[in-house]
């Protein structure tokens, strides 16, 4: 398609491509053209786009079934620009898009317009701006399935294991917003992060030492397991009759748990849930958006970006200890929308 006879979009586009492996340094800015239109593929123009820890390991290389050269990014919020689908996507429409191999087999959110499949592209009528709705997919997505899933009620404790990670300070937030009196527990390896985590909403910190919680024999009624399947079991041990697990992150860097009898080790009467953020859909997210406006949920990205500065992003969430989102404008002045 010859973009210029139809359209008034630019043939090419500034794009932060990976030629190979490396630090920060290896995040190259380039001028690309702008993806060619495909059947069952729609353009969007990218207003901005959060940052995810797994983009940092694929710019280290630790993706195996990632080429190079590519252009990363698995998640953005923008606008329609060319669509194959004029009635659910008509060009403008504000869109969100996350996950389903963007920025891993194709070309991702790392440059002013990315081509996706119409299916992976999800409308968005919220008036948030851009900064807010970029911190959104993947992070906050996730903390919500979880906190559906857990079914809290108000007036109960819950502890989130792996308490500093960007989906736990998320859960945080949505807690705070919508339970004043839920008694929110956060678990660290490290004491010295007590205060951020009370900063960021927790009500009380406590120690993870050697995959064991010190509770001091308490028993709660909800955990969200962050930690995953290396610290499940003893997440099972803290919970009360009916209580909830949700087994959501594998920060311990277990996948699966041997030695787990279901009969023995579950909680009393209780449960064990997860939540998995590739099962994307509308209805989930419009859910999420509304939540985050109607209960104010202070989403504010920890830092933001211009396009031109992705490796001192990257750097930034690779070195940091702050937490939060970080999300990358395509220009300064687009962090004021
Ligand atoms: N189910 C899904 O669909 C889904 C979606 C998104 C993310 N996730 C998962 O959710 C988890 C959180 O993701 P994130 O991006 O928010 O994480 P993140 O920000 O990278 O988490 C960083 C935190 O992880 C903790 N940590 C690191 N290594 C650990 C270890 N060996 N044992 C215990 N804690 C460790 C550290 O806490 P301390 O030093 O304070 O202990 C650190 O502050 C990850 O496992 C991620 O894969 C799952």
């Amino acid at each position: 398609m010859n973009k210029s006879c139809t359209t008034n979009l630019p043939y090419t586009m500034r794009a932060i491509v990976i030629h190979e492996p490396g630090g920060p340094e290896k995040l190259i800015e380039e001028t690309l053209p702008v993806p060619e239109l495909r059947s069952g593929w729609s353009l969007v123009h990218i207003m901005a786009r959060g940052l995810n820890h797994s983009e940092v390991f694929t710019r280290q290389g630790l993706s195996p079934s990632v080429q190079f050269p590519r252009v990363l990014g698995i998640e953005c919020v923008g606008k329609i620009a060319l669509s194959t689908d004029e009635k659910r996507l008509p060009t403008g429409q504000h869109v969100v898009s996350l996950m389903g191999e963007m920025g891993r087999a194709f070309d991702g959110s790392y440059a002013e317009y990315v081509l996706i499949p119409n299916e992976q592209i999800y409308p968005v009528t919220s008036m948030l701006p851009w900064v807010t709705l970029a911190a959104l997919p993947e992070t906050y997505y996730t903390a919500f399935g979880s906190f559906k899933n857990l079914r809290l009620e108000d007036g109960q404790s819950v502890l989130v294991r792996g308490a500093t990670s960007g989906v736990g300070v998320a859960f945080a937030q949505l807690v705070r917003a919508a339970f004043p009196h839920v008694h929110l527990l956060g678990s660290t390896r490290s004491a010295k992060r007590t205060v951020s985590l009370l900063q960021a909403g927790f009500d009380e910190v406590v120690l993870d030492v050697d995959g064991h919680v010190q509770l001091g024999g308490r028993q709660l009624d909800r955990v969200l397991e962050l930690i995953g399947p290396a610290t499940l079991k003893d997440s099972c041990r803290v919970v009360r009759e009916y209580g909830i697990v949700c087994s959501t992150g594998q920060l311990g860097g277990a996948w699966y748990m041997d030695g787990f009898d279901p009969i023995v080790d579950l909680p009393p009467n209780g449960y064990i849930t997860s939540f998995y953020s590739d099962n994307v859909d509308q209805l989930h997210l419009d859910e999420l958006f509304s939540f985050v406006e109607r209960e104010h949920v202070d989403v504010v990205p920890v830092r933001v970006f211009s396009l031109s500065h992705m490796a001192d992003a990257h750097a930034f969430l690779e070195d940091s200890d702050g937490f939060g989102k970080v999300v990358v404008v395509n220009d300064e002045e687009d962090s004021r929308r």
